[in-house]
């Protein structure tokens, strides 16, 4: 197990590396708010600090050391430009309460950024501030229950989720005040049209969709979806995590769409999970643009503004005016490709689904076997008759090198294995890995007992996810 920093200091080595305090703490927050005695601080030297963070940054598998499927993720490569954008002196050093006046850059970013989502999305306007997903997520459904309010139908309180959403649809909509309605998917793994009709109703405020779903599929009845869910008067909110598939090809917006948010750290390849903060952008129609949080970056004959002055906003969502280095990032990323480079990524995105899909037939079940968007699920029930389950070939992938495909969703699929491969691989990599995924297979049925150990190869073999997810030990104690 690695140590904590804490553990390589020995009393008296000093902890002479933090600067001197240079203003009167006592004056500024009272002596009652300073603390006693000074904190307890590792005393470790420049060359321990060094060591103990590079050893601990080896242990980290990310898209820049390895092959990362995890479907639904788009762990993408992440461009190098889009750090040398970030790390510009004048984005980098500038204050989140500098003046508008000298901060016309920073503002000119979000402010494109936004028209470039529209344009991207099919919307009307944009806002930056969420700061991930599911973030948006809840953004949206606020404001699809504030425009409800606002036209005096209060009773519209439930929000139709299919069962094959993720987690986090149903959990932003309860977060939001509704209560939710599950929507069964069909044989062919799509939303089933004659429950979406008996589900809707006076009471529904909307139905959140995700297109291609997470089955890779596209919802191929999606103008008939659309139609009769406004014609029942409710909203459709589009969860962009899949957005990846149909760049440049098709758009929420075409689709029927009212609301969407966008995974930044997703679809425009900024770092991602352990890698760094999200963010969540929100897009709506020009009837709900009144509801977007507030401040709005507005352009005047001054410059561009902050606008806080909006009666209907739902207000504040964040601090400042979301994850600026993150908003840099996926800015930088779509200025570099352009229309046609987007367009192209999510072909590739779709071709690489479908390559490893059709190679890994017959090696792994495949529930619903048809050409997928930019993902595909398989099935690992038949090997886990031999005893070895999903969760096993997983830990198998990671003693070779890979990192796992997402397991156990959809939920809907029976000892799921979702795998992503992003756009941004070789064909040598999706080889190396559809060997990998065959060897494992043929290992789960020839001696399933293999697997079970593994990885052996990760300095943690299989904790207690559910433990270390609800009750994390945060704090080091001696
Ligand atoms: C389909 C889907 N919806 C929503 C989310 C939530 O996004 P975030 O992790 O940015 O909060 C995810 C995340 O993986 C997802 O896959």
């Amino acid at each position: 197990m690695s140590k904590v920093i804490y553990e390589h200091g020995r009393p008296g080595r000093g902890t002479d590396y933090l600067p001197e305090v240079e203003v009167d703490l006592a004056a500024l927050l009272g002596v009652d708010n300073l603390r006693g005695a000074p904190p307890p601080l590792p005393e470790v030297g420049e060359n321990e600090v060094v060591r103990h963070y590079t050893n601990l940054s080896r242990l980290n598998y990310g898209v820049d050391t390895g092959f990362y499927p995890l479907g639904s993720c788009t762990m993408k490569y992440n461009p190098k430009i889009g750090e040398a954008a970030a790390c510009l002196p004048g984005f980098a050093g500038l204050h989140p309460y500098a003046r508008p006046e000298h901060a016309q850059g920073a503002l000119r970013v979000l402010y494109d950024m936004e028209a470039h989502l529209s344009r991207i999305c099919g919307m009307a306007a944009f806002s930056l501030q969420p700061a991930a997903g599911a973030h948006g997520e809840l953004t949206g459904l606020m404001m699809i229950s504030a425009w409800h309010e606002s036209r005096g139908d209060t009773a519209r309180r439930v929000m139709l989720i299919p069962d094959s959403a993720h987690g986090t649809n149903p959990a932003s909509a309860v977060m939001a005040g509704f209560t939710t309605r599950q929507i069964p998917s069909d044989s062919r793994g799509l939303v089933d049209l004659e429950a979406l009709k008996g589900a809707l109703g006076p009471e529904v405020a909307g139905l959140m969709l995700t297109n291609p779903n997470t089955l890779g599929l596209f919802e191929r009845d999606i103008l008939e979806i659309a139609r009769l869910t406004h014609e029942a008067g409710g909203l459709l909110y589009y969860d962009g995590a899949n957005l990846n598939a149909i760049l440049g090809h098709t758009s929420p917006g075409a689709m029927g769409f009212d609301v969407v948010h966008v995974n930044l750290h997703k679809t425009f390849a900024t770092p991602h999970g352990g890698g760094g903060p999200g963010s969540g952008p929100v897009g709506v129609t020009e009837a709900l643009a009144p509801f977007l949080p507030v401040p709005r970056v507005v352009s005047t004959a001054e410059g561009l503004r902050l606008e806080t002055d909006r009666p209907l906003s739902i207000g504040r969502v964040r601090s400042f005016y979301g994850n600026f280095g993150v908003i840099l990032r996926a800015y930088a990323y779509i200025l570099r490709l352009g229309g046609r480079g987007l367009t192209e990524a999510a072909e590739a995105a779709v071709l690489h689904a479908n390559y490893v899909r059709a190679k890994l037939r017959g090696v792994y079940d495949i529930p619903y076997d048809r050409v997928c968007m930019h993902e595909c699920v398989f099935s690992a029930a038949r090997q886990k008759e031999h005893g070895a389950s999903a969760a096993d070939i997983a830990k198998g992938l990671i003693d070779r090198g890979f990192h796992p495909p997402t397991m156990y969703f959809p939920l809907t699929v029976r000892e799921a294995l979702m795998v992503e491969p992003t756009e941004t691989e070789t064909p040598e990599t999706l080889d190396a890995f559809i060997e990998t995924m065959t060897e494992l297979a043929a290992l789960a049925e020839r001696d399933p007992d293999a697997l079970k150990a593994a990885p052996l190869s990760a300095p943690v073999g299989r904790p207690d996810e559910a433990q270390a997810a609800r009750k994390p030990v945060l704090t080091f104690k001696e």
